[in-house]
């Protein structure tokens, strides 16, 4: 299992490009089974997941080519409309090829997602909505099992604001006979990515960005090229990295108005902030000043920047309060973070931070992708070295994460150890 050894203290400094976005890569990947003719992509991020999904769209007989950050797929016949437990529990965003199987091929076998490390998170949402469309869904041996002629359009309303679940209904609906209504649509910037490249391959969407969208069903979509939109949670990690160290750090590839929370954040924090076009300057102005904050649905303050801020929260001047309401469980980096020093007591959904004047270097262990962001954040601001075990998590979302840092300054080094690499 390869682990990142990372010598705090050093202040970030220089430029860096952002990377394709991993949460708008999963979805328009699955895009492609929508159409017989070549869906073109770019700014497709390396990443674990992206390579997981490749190889389940594979299997289904879709033709993946891979060149550098360019897919081509091809899905002129899908063989095989299934996705098994096997890469199901390895991924829960596999569930992303549901809605576009069932809209495709009239049936779909996909495995009932179980719980994951950081929540429950049902799929209630997907299964109710897909029935409201006419399809048939049965629980068989632990995967649901989906069939329906032609879908039909549908009023759905969503009592849980669900990003996958709107992307899901999204993909079914555009090949739907009729129009679909989505209340209470997740509003997220990558639903919008998804909903570009549908209309890219001729599907009529509108109000994607809101709450309310509303699909007007085609017969057949065809072949696009598309570029994939920068990762606004990897902008964001590396803003607080450069936040927590008291750096001066620019990012290229990015627009500054899909991480409004989270500048507004930043600058509560002490850093100044400077936007070009495609570009952010953050510069830290002074000690770190502690931030509360509240996860919600986008545009508020997202669940995937939790943990970076806890971690600069850790060192901050001040008491802070972080609440989570997305997920039940996404406090797992608390234990690792009081290993280093930090002084943080958790009731509920709560999390109480008292900042400390220092953390100290440790080993410490990554319990899930975002939560192995915050650890690598503590420990640039260590003191001494820290080892964050497990990084295959952070492998599943972060592009080169290390070779980032480095060129940032960071005295961060990837060591590879053979053996058991895990899923979760
Ligand atoms: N929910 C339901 N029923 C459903 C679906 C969701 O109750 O049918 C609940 C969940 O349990 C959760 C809330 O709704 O409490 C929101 O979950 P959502 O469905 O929005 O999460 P998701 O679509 O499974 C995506 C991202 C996550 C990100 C969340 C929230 C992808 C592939 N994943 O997950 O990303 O945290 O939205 O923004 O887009 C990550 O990248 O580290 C990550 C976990």
């Amino acid at each position: 299992m390869d682990q990142f050894v990372i010598t705090g203290g050093r202040p970030l400094q220089g430029v860096v490009q952002v990377s394709g976005a991993k949460n708008a890569a999963l979805p328009i990947l699955c895009a492609s089974l929508l159409s017989s003719e070549p869906l073109h992509l770019l700014n497709v991020p390396h990443l674990r997941d992206v390579q997981t999904l490749l190889k389940i769209l594979s299997g289904m007989g879709v033709q993946c080519d891979q060149t550098g950050n360019e897919v081509m797929l091809r899905a002129e016949r899908i063989e095989s409309p299934t996705a098994s437990y096997d890469w199901v529990k390895t991924m829960r965003a596999s569930i992303l090829v549901l809605g576009p199987l069932l809209a495709r091929c009239g049936y779909a076998k996909v495995s009932l997602p179980g719980g994951c490390a950081i929540g429950e998170r049902p799929v209630d949402l997907h299964i109710k909505g897909l029935e409201a469309m006419g399809a048939v869904i049965e629980i068989v041996h632990g995967d649901m099992v989906a069939r329906a002629d032609r879908l039909n359009g549908a009023h759905i309303f969503m009592d849980t604001v669900t990003v996958t679940g709107t992307e899901n209904l999204m993909m079914a609906a555009v090949l739907a006979e009729g129009t679909t209504i989505l209340e209470n649509a997740a509003r997220e910037p990558e639903v919008v990515d998804l909903a570009r490249c549908l209309r890219a391959m001729g599907a009529q969407i509108s109000g994607d960005g809101t709450d309310l969208i509303t699909i007007q069903g085609v017969s057949v979509l065809r072949g696009a090229k598309h570029t994939i939109m920068a990762d606004r949670i990897e902008a964001g990690t590396l803003l607080v990295a450069g936040a927590a160290t008291r750096g001066d750090i620019t990012l290229q590839g990015i627009d500054a108005g899909v991480l409004e929370s989270v500048l507004d954040k930043l600058m509560e924090a002490n850093a100044r902030i400077d936007l070009a076009p495609q570009q952010i300057r953050l510069t830290m102005l002074g000690e770190n000043h502690g931030v509360s904050l509240r996860t919600s649905p986008y545009p508020a303050f997202p669940t995937d920047m939790q943990a970076q801020f806890m971690a600069m929260n850790a060192v901050a001047r001040g008491t802070t309060v972080v609440t989570e309401t997305i997920f039940e469980n996404r406090f797992m980096h608390v234990q690792e973070l009081r290993r280093m020093g930090a002084n943080i007591e958790v009731e509920g959904n709560v999390a109480i931070i008292r900042g400390v004047s220092r953390l100290e270097g440790a080993t410490v262990m990554a319990t899930d992708l975002r939560a192995s962001a915050g650890l690598v954040i503590a420990g640039l601001i260590a003191e001494g070295e820290t080892v964050v075990d497990r990084i295959y998590h952070l492998d599943r979302g972060y592009e080169q994460m290390e070779v980032k840092l480095a060129a940032l300054g960071a005295n961060v080094f990837r060591r590879s150890r053979k053996g058991d690499h895990g899923t979760v």
